[in-house]
């Protein structure tokens, strides 16, 4: 009987198993959020651990403490919680629920008294929830301030001390360059050691970029041919058809550079390019991403002006030009696209290059990566006797934005009388019920703090290279005038990025393919 028990048990979990998440003990934890009330919060990040709980990561044992200047009774707090969570849940009774684990507390960031009261209701919480003193400490607010809440949290005594760990989440930007990136990472590493610190990176968090090294490495025919040898270029887009909307102040001050190239752009060009690691742990994997990225070849002013194009919208599909938008002085050189070829100097890619591009104000929304691999060295049907098109090259495509999916194009014979060659895709496209179940990339990036896990985060010398890799292209756009603007709203950028490609003799895969 006890032996049936066990394998009907087992059969159980199996198909749990299949269905759900991988199951892992919940965490106990208590959260504390700066920026409490801001809009990253409400929109992102409560319907992100709502729905680690809904899923069973968080249990419990779980409290967070909303933080910002705001005066509000726990009441006021919790509505906006359920009003957050609004679209994730139709059950009220477990929205409620959730949302009684959340706790408010008027805090200002520089006031090092609310500190010393936050280190109370810490204590507080840990029991009540008995969270084995277990701490996240999210800053979701503006970079000024990162800096100073991790001094503080220190300094005030509002660590753990009794065995259970400390964590800080760190927003985006991480820095406008190497200098001051450096500066945050040394306030930061004052109070907090490397691996304890989570720099979210949300491209990190989406399906097709943590798919990369298992379509690599778990492929032995994809990696055996993951080389210069056989790879003719990639190309990275990261295309938005949004402008630049309410975050002029933000937005002009950072420029497509800074705001898609220096973090998600390179962070997916180094788990493209990276080798292989010893093991899938984040200490491996960021050893070889941080090779990968310190063997981009930085370029002087020379090989800036060759190798990066930047662009700003003009108006375009009946919407106003970037220097008209809301908050944007009329005469801004801020780049809303930025584009440029990356060299690496290694064994592996030496002669392969990567185009990135990303920009505002384009004629779709996409992120995707296309591997144009080499065509044969002789192509045995142009010399055929039956009047053959043309091989063209095999192209890996791996979608990220909206479709997740992948296609391969490769040669074949057409079905007609006589040896034409034409071109097919292999495809897989991901259901909209697939799509539907993906966890959002907040909620990937909570469930891996929660974890411990370091992988899907930017570690600081892989922020550092990619730092001193975009620094010297914006020292130089930022010492010489532009003619802006220089693509229209709705198009694919600036003609000098299709010019890029076609002095290698090369042309963007997308849309033209
Ligand atoms: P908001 O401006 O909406 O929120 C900022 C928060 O900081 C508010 O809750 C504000 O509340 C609080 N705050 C400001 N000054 C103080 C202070 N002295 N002490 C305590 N709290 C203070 O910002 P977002 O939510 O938009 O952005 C937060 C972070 O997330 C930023 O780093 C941003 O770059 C990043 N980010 C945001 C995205 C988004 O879609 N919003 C996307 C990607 C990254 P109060 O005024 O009550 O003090
Ligand atoms: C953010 C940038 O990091 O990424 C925004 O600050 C940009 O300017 C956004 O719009 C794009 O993210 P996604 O996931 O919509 O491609």
């Amino acid at each position: 009987m006890l032996f049936k028990c066990v394998i009907l048990y087992m059969s159980i979990e199996i198909i749990k198993g299949a269905n759900d998440m991988p199951t892992e003990n919940p965490t106990r934890a208590t959260f504390m959020l700066f920026g409490g009330t801001g809009d990253l919060a409400l929109r992102k990040l409560y319907p992100a651990i709502f729905n680690l709980y809904k899923k069973g990561s968080l249990s419990t044992h779980f409290a967070l403490v909303g933080l910002s200047r705001k005066a509000l009774t726990d009441e006021e707090f919790r509505a906006k919680i359920i009003e957050s969570i609004s679209s994730e849940t139709d059950d009220k009774a477990q929205a409620e629920e959730f949302a009684s684990h959340f706790y408010w507390k008027s805090h200002d960031v520089t006031n090092t008294d609310h500190y010393k009261e936050l280190g109370k209701i810490a204590d507080e919480l840990d029991q009540k929830y008995e969270t084995d003193g277990n701490r996240i400490f999210y800053v979701s607010m503006a970079p000024r301030f990162f800096g100073i809440v991790a001094k503080n949290l220190k300094e005030q005594g509002v660590l753990s001390t009794n065995g259970g760990f400390n964590r800080l989440v760190i927003e985006k930007p991480f820095g406008r360059d190497y200098a001051s990136a450096k500066e945050l990472n040394d306030e930061l590493t004052s109070a907090f050691n490397e691996n304890q610190i989570y720099r979210i990176d949300h491209y990190l968090g989406k399906e097709t970029t943590q798919a990369i090294p298992v379509i690599r490495f778990g492929n032995p025919i994809i990696e055996a041919i993951w080389n210069q040898n056989y790879i003719k270029d990639v190309q990275i887009t990261l295309a938005e058809k949004l402008g630049v909307e309410d975050r002029a102040g933000y937005y002009d001050t950072a420029g497509a550079l800074r705001d898609m190239i220096q973090n998600h752009t390179l962070q997916i060009v180094s788990y493209l390019a990276m080798d292989e690691p010893n093991s899938f742990v984040d200490t491996e994997i960021r050893r070889e991403k941080v090779k990968a990225l310190e063997s981009m070849e930085i370029y002087d002013a020379d090989g800036v002006k060759q190798n990066f194009v930047r662009g700003q919208y003009g108006a375009g599909d009946g919407t106003p030009a970037y220097r008209d938008e809301p908050g944007v002085p009329h005469d801004s050189n801020n780049n809303t696209y930025a584009a440029g070829k990356i060299v690496f100097n290694n064994p592996r890619w030496g002669k392969t290059p990567f185009y990135i591009r990303s920009g505002k104000k384009l004629a779709t929304k996409t992120g995707r990566i296309d591997i144009e691999f080499k065509k044969p060295i002789v192509d045995i049907f142009a010399k055929g006797t039956h009047q053959p098109a043309e091989l063209k090259s095999n192209v890996l495509t791996l979608l990220i934005d909206p479709k997740i999916g992948i296609t391969l194009e490769i040669n074949t014979k057409n079905s007609a009388q006589g040896m034409h060659t034409e071109t097919v895709d292999l495809s897989y496209l991901q259901s909209d019920a697939r799509a539907a179940e993906v966890p959002l990339p907040y909620e990937r990036l909570f469930h891996d703090i929660l974890k411990g896990d370091g992988t899907y985060f930017a570690s600081w010398p892989e922020v550092a290279a990619a730092w001193k890799y975009v620094d010297p292209v914006q020292k130089l756009w930022d010492t010489t005038q532009p003619d802006f603007p220089n693509y229209e709203s709705g198009s694919m950028g600036p003609k000098a990025a299709d010019e890029l490609l076609a002095r290698d003799g090369n042309s963007w895969y997308f849309p033209n393919k």
